[in-house]
């Protein structure tokens, strides 16, 4: 059921009508990308909710692990709408972010370090890739409560164990309360 309310919302990003300007365009996108990112954390969170009152952290590091990018693997393709999570201390190397990803991914931090709160953080863009345009959102993520199971400084054994098994590499530990993690990104091309 979430899967397919998330594939509409998708889809009226591909079929949003023709658009008189560039200006409005990228007002339309940058609207319909809190949208869809919006109900894709909901859908995340949720996951990620259920999966640790059943069983726990451990339990729950399988939605992470399995469902994140199941969630939106299916529409990438069809609607020319890509979602994915990044961060600059990545866990898994699939999540590692491009090089423009990157740039503004040290921007929230920089600002973040300036005194402003990740939550309200976004950027977008449209450029031209290999002669196709394509439009960029990124909206930072923050690191809230439930995620310092995780991605905190103090990890219990049994899930750093688990997650050390699942990710040798894993940089992605260590963060405090309020602290960004990374961002979502959308990405769709427009012609
Ligand atoms: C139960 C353990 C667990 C909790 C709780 C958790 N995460 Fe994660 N997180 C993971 C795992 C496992 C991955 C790797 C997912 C993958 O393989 O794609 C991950 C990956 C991520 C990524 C993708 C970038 C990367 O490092 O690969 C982001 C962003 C992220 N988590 C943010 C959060 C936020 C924000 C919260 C709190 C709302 C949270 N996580 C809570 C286990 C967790």
């Amino acid at each position: 059921m979430k899967k397919i309310a998330l594939s509409l919302i998708l889809s009226s990003i591909l079929l949003a009508p023709a658009y008189s300007s560039a200006e409005e365009t990228q007002q339309q996108m940058l609207q319909e990308s809190r949208q869809a990112i919006q109900q894709f954390g909901k859908h995340l969170k949720g996951e990620l909710q259920a999966a640790m009152k059943q069983g726990g952290p451990t339990n729950a590091i399988q939605v992470c692990n399995e469902k994140a990018m199941d969630i939106t693997s299916d529409e990438s393709n069809k609607s020319g709408v890509t979602l994915s999570r990044t961060s600059l201390k990545i866990r898994n190397s699939k999540n590692a972010a491009e090089a423009w990803e990157k740039t503004v991914l040290q921007q929230f931090e920089e600002r973040k370090n300036n005194g402003e709160s990740p939550k309200k953080m976004e950027f977008s863009e449209t450029v031209e890739v290999d002669g196709k345009k394509q439009f960029r959102y990124m909206k930072a993520i923050a690191i809230g409560q439930p995620c310092l199971h995780c991605h905190g400084e103090k990890v219990v054994p049994e899930v750093s164990d688990k997650l050390n098994r699942l990710y040798p590499d894993d940089a992605a530990t260590g963060y405090k309360l309020g602290d960004l993690r990374g961002a979502i990104v959308l990405k769709k091309e427009l012609n």
